[in-house]
């Protein structure tokens, strides 16, 4: 497998518009050949048109699709190595397992499909139902036999539309881990679309996330996490906060900023916004990054750390933490998740307290985009979708 290139999917300024309105705006991208890849981004962004236009399901605007070396833009569905697995499983329902899943096979008039069908029965586990009809499946074992199906056509690419949107939660997880072991073993490129960014982060190598038909930033799920370079990208994968700061000086590897009356410290390697003295910065910190002090302990914390001031405004315990929202000058509604170790009495609403966090753990935005960018349910993604 090593140095095949044959299953790497390539979009060079592929787009695709509607009338005026364009879904896609011209698009590079390039999947490699066994990777798990996540097209992320909430509901209208363009991931279902994207993946339709690998299939030859939709035709680009502009734009080529190779597969591997080929260039495929202009080959119909049935003529690319690529197959799809969508939200609805689609079997056939007067046919039983087995046979949904050795139709692919007889289609192309093989005859002898028993070893490869029951196969692809083990990998999905599914092994004992063979002979049910999918009616008589969970929804869970029934997305799994649409997977088998697809994949008995040893495609280079599978294609997966929000493929467990009609599961609940707990299966939801199951599935998760149980197609992300399936593309393992079978070592082919899964490009997986959802506008669910755990199950992305959890599956994916891979994330691209998608604001309005555009990809807004591409990597692995930590470096997402952790440095995110837009608001959209920080809201929409977690949570985080914001403190509007200024650039005070340098130091060392570090940019000092000032914000209120005092000063933060941001290592300049995690900074995407322009550093000149004077500018102005988005300082982001996630809440698991943050500890919180009662304000008459405040000498307790260690040097060297950044510290904000506040009042805790509310809390809500969910057993594995507590969550706290902190009113400070610098930022309302500063969100902090405090592991649940040791409880402070002391920390409850109305608390006067410090929130103190390692410099290592800041992130540094541009100052000029909407904070609430990417918040789920806020104006932030209707605003941005609708430019
Ligand atoms: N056939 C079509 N005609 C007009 N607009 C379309 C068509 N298909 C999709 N769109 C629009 O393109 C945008 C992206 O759609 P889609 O790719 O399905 O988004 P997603 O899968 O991310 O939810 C949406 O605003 C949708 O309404
Ligand atoms: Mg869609």
């Amino acid at each position: 497998m090593t140095n095949d290139t044959s299953g790497d999917v390539r979009l060079s300024g592929i787009s695709k518009t509607y009338g005026s309105f364009t879904a896609v705006h011209p698009l590079d991208l390039t999947v490699p050949q066994g990777s798990f890849f996540a097209l992320l981004g909430a509901s209208g962004c363009g991931k279902t048109t994207t993946l339709r236009m690998i299939a030859g399901l939709e035709e680009p605007s502009s734009g080529t699709v190779h597969l591997g070396e080929q260039d495929v833009t202009a080959l119909p569905p049935y003529k690319r190595p690529v197959n799809t697995v969508f939200q609805s499983y689609a079997l056939f329902p007067h046919l039983d397992i087995f046979e949904n899943v050795a139709f692919g096979l007889r289609r192309r008039g093989i005859k002898s499909v028993k070893k490869q069908v029951e196969d692809m029965l083990d990998l999905v586990q599914l092994g004992e139902q063979a002979r049910k009809k999918p009616h008589q499946l969970s929804g869970g074992q029934q997305q799994r036999v649409a997977v088998a199906r697809a994949l008995i056509n040893h495609p280079k690419v599978l294609l997966l539309d929000e493929p467990l949107g009609a599961l609940d939660l707990k299966l939801r997880r199951q599935m998760q881990l149980e197609l992300k072991r399936i593309q393992t073993e079978v070592g082919i490129t899964f490009v997986h679309v959802t506008h669910d960014q755990e199950e992305a982060m959890t599956m994916a190598d891979t994330v691209a996330v998608m604001n309005a038909g555009r990809v807004e930033q591409l990597g692995s799920p930590t470096d997402l996490y952790e440095n995110p370079r837009t608001t959209f990208v920080a809201n929409f994968l977690g949570t985080s906060n914001f403190i509007e700061a200024e650039v005070d000086s340098k130091s060392g590897d570090d940019i000092v900023l000032k914000a209120g009356g005092g000063k933060l410290v941001l290592p300049e390697a995690r900074c995407s916004a322009p550093t000149a003295t004077g500018g102005k910065v988005l300082v982001g910190v996630r809440p698991e990054k943050i500890s919180l002090t009662p304000a008459d302990d405040a000498g307790d914390i260690p040097e060297g750390r950044n510290r904000i001031t506040g009042k805790i405004a509310d809390s809500s315990f969910i057993g594995v933490s507590t969550q706290y929202v902190v009113d400070s000058p610098v930022c309302s509604e500063f969100e902090v998740y405090a592991q649940n170790i040791d409880r402070d009495a002391r920390l409850v609403p109305g608390a006067e307290v410090v929130l103190h966090w390692n410099p290592a753990h800041t992130f540094g935005l541009d100052a000029a985009q909407s904070l609430l960018a990417g918040t789920t349910g806020s104006a932030g993604i209707q605003e941005e979708a609708a430019v």
